[in-house]
């Protein structure tokens, strides 16, 4: 059998360690000759190392592609960040505060509605309580945040344990947590409840109106249920302008979805809502892999629509 240093197994890679177990089997073949199944068995390993390695590198592009988003979009926003280097911790967290303080008092309310957990998975419960920290962090960095809302949101329910297990300060979070529900806390004639199925695209954001999102994750997806939970309350319900603003981009995989999540809905929001412009916020937010750009042309805005405060 071949010798292989032991350095060189501790420099190289997974899968270039996986090569030269692929080499050691052939040698092996020569002198000892694996069975049948243990060479399958080796393959298979191989296979599912594969996959996984691609899935990580995968995720790994993506987060950085949504970093240098973030990066971008605070470097456009750098009047108003608190990203600023020059400010020292402490008035950053004060700034933070004031601003998260007087959007309770007068910030365009958004609600997230958590009376759909029963029906997911502890995984899915585990990522939902990850994106409202997502959520919550990217109000808490707005130059103008929202008032939030999470509704629904029972102290003994999975979720609740979740989000304090994996969000650190969660009990501190300057947003609304309660048990009711959008219903029992909004006039129905103020709510807009957001959904990708909505036949109607939402316009613009208004200071008298509630919009809400389902506190929903598609892993297993369920269709429609934002859409059916707004039928059942008889609300408005709207969705995002994709279709308006945004064309289909060919990929290798054909994959095209307007589902987003509800950090990445919220963020889309935010930047409509202090720019006027979806073009600007689906551009900054839309995540790539979801088979959509921009229109080219850019005069998509139709008059009338910048973001009322
Ligand atoms: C992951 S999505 C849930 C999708 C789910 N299949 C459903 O029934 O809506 C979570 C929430 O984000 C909001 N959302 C996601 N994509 C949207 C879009 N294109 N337009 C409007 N709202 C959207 C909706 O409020 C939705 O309930």
């Amino acid at each position: 059998m071949a010798h292989i240093p032991s350095d060189v197994w501790q420099l190289n890679g997974v899968s270039e360690e996986l090569e030269l177990l692929h080499i050691e089997v052939e040698v092996d073949a020569v002198g000892n000759r694996p069975g049948r199944e243990d060479a399958l068995y080796s393959k298979n390993v191989l296979r599912k190392q594969r996959h996984w390695e691609r899935q990580l590198a995968s995720k790994k592009s993506k987060r950085k592609e949504e970093k240098q988003r973030r990066k971008l979009h605070q470097e456009q926003e750098s009047g108003t960040s608190t990203d600023n280097p020059k400010l020292t911790k402490r008035v950053v967290k004060a700034i933070t505060k004031e601003r998260l303080t007087e959007a309770q008092a007068t910030g365009l309310k958004v609600c997230v509605d958590l009376s759909m957990t029963d029906c997911m998975s502890d995984k899915e419960v585990s990522r939902l309580a990850g994106q409202l920290r997502r959520l919550y962090g990217s109000n808490r960095k707005a130059a103008r945040p929202f008032h939030v809302f999470l509704t629904d949101l029972r102290e003994d329910s999975r979720l609740y344990r979740e989000c304090l297990r994996m969000n650190d300060g969660f009990l501190n979070y300057v947003m609304e947590i309660t048990a009711e529900s959008c219903l029992d806390l909004f006039p129905p004639e103020t709510i807009v409840y957001l959904s990708p199925d909505a036949e109607k695209a939402l316009e613009t954001v208004e200071a008298d109106k509630v919009y809400v999102l389902g506190g929903l994750v598609d892993e297993s997806i369920q269709k429609k249920l934002s859409y059916s939970k707004a039928s059942e309350l008889s609300v408005h319900m709207a969705r995002l302008p994709i279709d308006e603003y945004m064309v289909r981009k060919d990929n290798a995989k054909n994959f095209h979805s307007k589902i987003l999540a509800i950090n990445q809905v919220f963020d889309i929001l935010l930047t409509f809502r202090n720019t006027g412009s979806w073009t600007r916020a689906l551009e900054t937010w839309f995540p790539g892999g979801k088979g959509y750009v921009i229109a080219s042309d850019d005069s998509q805005t139709p008059p009338g629509t910048a973001a009322q405060t």
